[in-house]
């Protein structure tokens, strides 16, 4: 990879801020959807991690949550369009696979959009099944791995 990539957790306002317009850039505005709709009521409860470079850009992002005591949950997986195949993804999953083994999960979970899918195949996830259809376009697969 070209660039020094750094995995951290957004702490600031400032980081916190750049940390969700990647998200709504890469995931919510393509589909015209609403500023705001790319965050939901788990943030609070959850683990972030971005992928930054060495002037502090904001090229990838991910979080986990917590669904049980033996299972965690990846969401809102997004690298930056021009940034995508770098490998920064791959990072982003093992970083979040690292702190749901420090939480004692044993199992992640992830609902793979359908472009995504062997993306998260190449990071060691086997579909579980077919699961549901995002604003009647984007189908998506439940996917999981073992820790
Ligand atoms: C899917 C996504 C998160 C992957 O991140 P990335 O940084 O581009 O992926 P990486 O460079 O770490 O790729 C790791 C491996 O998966 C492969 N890969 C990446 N994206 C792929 C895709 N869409 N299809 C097939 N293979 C893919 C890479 O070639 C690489 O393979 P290698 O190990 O043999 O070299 C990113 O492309 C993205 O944000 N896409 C748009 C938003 C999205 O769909 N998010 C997921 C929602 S569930």
């Amino acid at each position: 990879m070209s660039k020094n990539i750094l995995i951290k957790e957004p702490q600031t306002a400032k980081e916190f801020e750049a940390y969700f317009l990647l998200r709504y850039n890469v995931l919510r505005k393509p589909w015209n959807q609403a500023p705001g709709s790319e965050r939901d009521d788990q943030e609070d409860s959850s683990i972030h991690a971005m992928a930054v470079d060495e002037n502090q850009e904001v090229l990838g992002v991910a979080r986990l949550q917590f669904n049980s005591p033996e299972e965690a949950q990846l969401r809102y997986m997004a690298v930056k369009e021009n940034t995508q195949g770098l490998g920064i993804g791959r990072k982003l999953v093992e970083h979040m696979e690292e702190k749901a083994r420090q939480q004692n999960r044993k199992v992640l979970v992830l609902q793979a959009r359908e472009n995504a899918v062997d993306f998260y195949k190449k990071c060691g996830y086997t579909i579980v099944e077919k699961s549901f259809l995002m604003w009647g376009e984007i189908q998506h697969y439940l996917m999981s791995k073992q820790l």
